[in-house]
Formats: structure tokens, C-alpha cells, sequence
């Protein structure tokens, strides 16, 4: 029988993933997401555009020093400066560093936003894609925009820069606006008329505007791409992009007609995705496939009876080859350090002996507090206690004030750059005034785009998680909290996403 054809899955959440609004991740926090993906061993990790931010430039170089099994790859525009300065962090993965650069081949593009013609454009390409193989053999060229351009230039694009060295080329479909036998015919189309095309491995790219951003990466697949570009949850600009966790387990599902596979420990999956949101707040919707909270549920009775008969009447796959325990063990008061820290690392949380022992100490009040500790609770814990950005701006006492008589009052304690100061202030309900509060307390001016609350878990002693999205200075940033009280939750939210505004590194604007 003839072996599976291999697909190389390059996964993009900490670059294009990052673009999605309120994603912005501080260098700890990459670092925390490319050691998942290297444990989940995808093949590539794109980790930032080293041109943008001084911010990402470090957090490319951090990767590429301490990441060692996937190559790592950082985004250039096709411009000198973007390409020395991307290996220039890059050079520390040695022969695992990639350089990916970048022009957009479409008209509308060439006209409009470079002001270019074909044959700048087919120059600056080739041009691009040679200063970077001067410093390594590893080079992917992306044609931005390539699924809406003319196809006899695509194919001259393509072929003049494999000719220039690039060993990746990827055909994106930047605006999601694709359908699969259009994609399929379009990587046939380039197999067919690009003579060096043999020479290069075929990347896909794919948004999700229109909800297809995995069936068109499948449908390219087919047609000969081997290279899969991709995030975790999806994330990524507008609707994001081609999500990790259903390319792999479309093609770990359906062997019978899709002959691939992929290096991807499919067991880490849950525990990646899970991380991903504890980091940036950016939720999965429950219906979401393979990580969403109703992906493996079973409410209606004729589905529960049917699974409890055989799993395979309703289960297309198990739970466990995501590492989705369902067995969810549920801690209380009673519970020992031994089970506290058993749980974390099947949670996929590596955490040091310190980290260990302050999440214990948090997960002993809480459960003073609340009978049973859930996974979901845990979550929340290490978010709050260990991935933690630097703290500028610390919540120390806050007391509310409010009810159908009261003039809502909160009156908070904070420590702001080192100063404890205290301000009692009155608003429209206990929220408006906390937040007024703080804002007064550490002279800010972002403004609140959006507040939620939701019950972690079930119960009304369920602890209550907050999520505030701050915009300022055109950037949005999403904080989170999470106390059994909901008032102080808000304010830890609030806070939250202000000192993540204050410790990520402003970007340069950039056009991509
Ligand atoms: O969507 C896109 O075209 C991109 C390129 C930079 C690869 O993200
Ligand atoms: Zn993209």
C-alpha cells in the first residue's frame, strides 16, 4: 500500500493569529504558546513579523533561541530592511529559521495599494526572495492576495521566484473569498504550468470570510499543496483563518479519502486551544468544532443512548485523541497537592515548582470558598496567578457600595506604579463606578469598547469571570478576572487589560 503523503503544517497563530483585535500577546505569553506547539509538534511556527515592534522582534528571537524541534519562521514585506532585520532574529533557529516574505500579485492590489506594476512587482518579488537566501536556503514567498489574480501572472510570479531560490511558495487566499474547486483548480492549474514547480513545496493560506478557510485548504490539499498554513481556534484577522485542530482532524478522520497525514500529537490539541484562550480571552464559541464545549456533548437522549451502546453510532472521533479527558476529575476542599498538580499538567500546564505552589494556595481559598473546583476554575487560576503580565497597575481593596436606594459607590485601593492611593467614587451602577474608580486612580483614558460576565461554572458559587476590551491609542486589548465576587472580577478585568496596553510594545504602523 502506498504511504500517506506527508503534510507540513505551519502554524501561524502567533503571527496572522495575533492580527485578530484584542489578541496582542506579551513576549511571555509567545513564548508559552510556541512551547505547546512545539510539544504538539507542527512542522513550522510563525513566530511574529521582527519589523514591527521592537516587542516582536524579541519575541522572534526568544522563540528561535528556545524553541527547538519546529523550524521558525518570521514574516518580511519583499524590502531589504524587513529582511535583514527578520533573520537578523531569525538567525538564532540556525538551519530551522525561516524567512517569509511577501508582495501582493493581484490587480487590485498592484494598483491601488503598491502602485506597482507587473513587471515591479515580479522584480521586487525575485529581488526579495534572493537577499533572503543569502542568508539561508530556507525562504517561503507568499503572493498576497493570489487567489484573485490573474492566473498566467501568478504562474510568472511563481516561477521566477522559485527560479530566485524560494524553497515554500504559498498561494494565499487573503480575503477568504475562495470556494474549493476554484482553490483546486488553481493549485492545478500552477502544478500544470509553473515547469519548476516541482522544485518548491505548495502552501496554502486561508481566511475565513466566507466560513471556508478549511474546506478550500482540503480541496488544495487534493490538488497537490503541501504545506497547510493555519492557527489554533482560527484566530486570525477578520474571520480569521484556517483553524489547526479541524485540518488535522479532517485529515486524521477521514483517511478512507483524504491519504495524508500529519506529524501533529493530535492528544494536545484540547490542552493548546484551552491555553490560547486563558491567554488572550478571545473565547470559543461552545458549537465550535473539535475544541468548542459542545463538540463532544451529547444532550439529546436518542444520541446518549446510541453512544452509550457504541461510541461510533454518533462519535466520528473520541474525545481522548484531542486530550479531552471526559472523566473530568473535580476537585474540592479535601483535595491534596498531588491531585492539584496531576491536574494541571493533564491540563497541559507545565508550570515551575514556585508557579506550582502559588496556584495551590489560590486553589485552597477558592476552595474555601467553593465546593467543587472545576477545570474551567483552573484555568481561570493560572491565568490570574501565573500568566500574568507585569503588574504597573494592582487592585488592593475594593468595597461597593449599591442597591435600589444607594447611589452606587465603589471605593478602591490600588497600587499604581508603586503608590497605594484610594479614591471613593459614585456612578451609574457598581461597574460604572468601579471602573470610574480606577480610571481616576491611574489617570487613564482607555476607552471600554466591551464588558461581559459569565459564571465559570455552574452554581451560585460559581466564580465569576469578566471580560473587559479596552481600546486606546487605536489598539484593543482584552483583560480578564475571575472571583467568586463579580464586582471585584470586573476590576480585575479592568486592570488586566490596562496593564497589558502598558507593557506591550506600541507596533509601528505596517501595511500588510
Ligand atoms: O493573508 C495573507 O495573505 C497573509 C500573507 C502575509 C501570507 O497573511
Ligand atoms: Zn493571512
Amino acid at each position: 500500500m502506498a504511504e500517506n503523503k506527508k503534510v507540513i503544517i505551519f502554524d501561524t497563530t502567533l503571527r496572522d493569529g495575533e492580527q485578530s483585535p484584542g489578541a496582542s500577546m506579551t513576549m511571555d505569553e509567545k513564548l508559552r504558546i510556541a512551547s505547546q506547539l512545539e510539544k504538539m509538534n507542527v512542522d513550522v511556527i510563525e513566530a511574529g513579523f521582527p519589523i514591527a515592534s521592537v516587542g516582536d522582534f524579541e519575541a522572534v528571537k526568544k522563540i528561535a533561541q528556545v524553541i527547538k524541534g519546529p523550524q521558525i519562521a518570521g514574516l518580511a514585506r519583499a524590502s531589504d530592511q524587513d529582511i535583514d532585520r527578520a533573520w537578523e532574529a531569525l538567525k538564532y533557529a540556525g538551519d530551522r529559521g525561516r524567512i517569509h516574505t511577501f508582495i501582493a500579485t493581484s490587480d487590485i492590489h498592484m494598483q491601488h495599494k503598491l502602485k506597482m506594476t507587473e513587471d515591479e512587482v515580479v522584480e521586487a518579488a525575485v529581488h526579495a526572495v534572493k537577499r533572503a537566501a543569502g542568508y539561508t536556503p530556507n525562504v517561503e514567498f507568499s503572493a498576497e492576495d493570489a487567489v484573485r489574480t490573474r492566473l498566467p501572472f501568478l504562474a510568472r510570479v511563481v516561477e521566477a521566484v522559485i527560479d530566485a531560490g524560494a524553497s515554500t511558495v504559498n498561494i494565499p487566499d487573503t480575503v477568504g473569498y475562495t470556494m474549493p474547486q476554484e482553490y483546486f483548480d488553481i493549485i492545478s492549474y500552477l502544478k500544470k504550468n509553473v515547469p519548476n514547480i516541482d522544485k518548491a513545496v505548495i502552501s496554502v493560506h486561508c481566511h475565513n470570510d466566507l466560513g471556508l478557510s478549511v474546506a478550500n485548504s482540503l480541496a488544495a490539499i487534493r490538488a497537490g499543496a503541501g504545506q497547510v498554513e493555519c492557527t489554533i481556534n482560527g484566530i486570525g484577522e477578520r474571520a480569521g483563518n484556517c483553524s489547526l485542530e479541524e485540518i488535522v482532524m479532517g485529515l486524521r478522520t477521514r483517511q478512507d479519502i483524504m491519504p495524508y497525514t500529519t506529524d501533529v500529537v493530535t492528544e494536545h490539541i484540547y490542552a493548546t486551544s484551552r491555553l490560547l484562550t486563558t491567554i488572550t480571552g478571545i473565547v470559543v464559541q461552545p458549537n465550535k468544532a473539535i475544541v468548542g464545549a459542545n463538540a463532544f456533548a451529547h444532550e439529546a437522549g436518542i444520541h446518549q443512548h446510541g453512544v452509550l451502546m457504541e461510541k461510533s453510532t454518533y462519535e466520528i472521533m473520541t474525545p481522548e485523541s484531542i486530550g479531552l479527558n471526559q472523566n473530568k476529575l473535580v476537585l474540592g476542599k479535601h483535595s491534596g497537592k498531588h491531585a492539584f498538580n496531576l491536574r494541571l499538567k493533564e491540563l497541559g500546564y507545565d508550570l515551575s515548582d514556585d508557579d506550582m505552589k502559588k496556584a495551590f494556595v489560590r486553589f485552597k481559598s477558592l476552595a474555601d470558598i467553593k465546593k467543587e473546583i472545576f477545570d474551567e476554575d483552573l484555568d481561570a487560576i493560572v491565568a490570574d496567578e501565573i500568566i500574568r503580565v507585569p503588574e504597573l497597575y494592582k487592585l488592593m481593596e475594593i468595597s461597593v457600595h449599591s442597591g435600589s436606594f444607594a447611589a452606587p459607590t465603589a471605593t478602591v485601593e490600588m497600587e499604581v506604579e508603586g503608590e497605594i492611593k484610594k479614591i471613593a467614587v459614585m456612578g451609574d451602577g457598581p461597574v460604572d463606578a468601579t471602573f470610574q474608580a480606577i480610571k481616576q486612580l491611574t489617570g487613564t483614558s482607555a476607552h471600554l469598547l466591551q464588558f461581559s460576565v459569565g459564571a465559570i461554572t455552574g452554581g451560585t458559587d460559581a466564580q465569576g469571570e469578566c471580560t473587559v476590551r479596552l481600546e486606546s491609542d487605536g489598539r484593543e486589548q482584552l483583560g480578564q478576572g475571575a472571583h467568586p465576587d463579580i464586582i471585584v472580577s470586573a476590576a480585575k478585568a479592568y486592570i488586566n487589560a490596562l496593564n497589558k496596553i502598558a507593557s506591550l510594545h506600541k507596533k509601528t504602523a505596517v501595511n500588510v
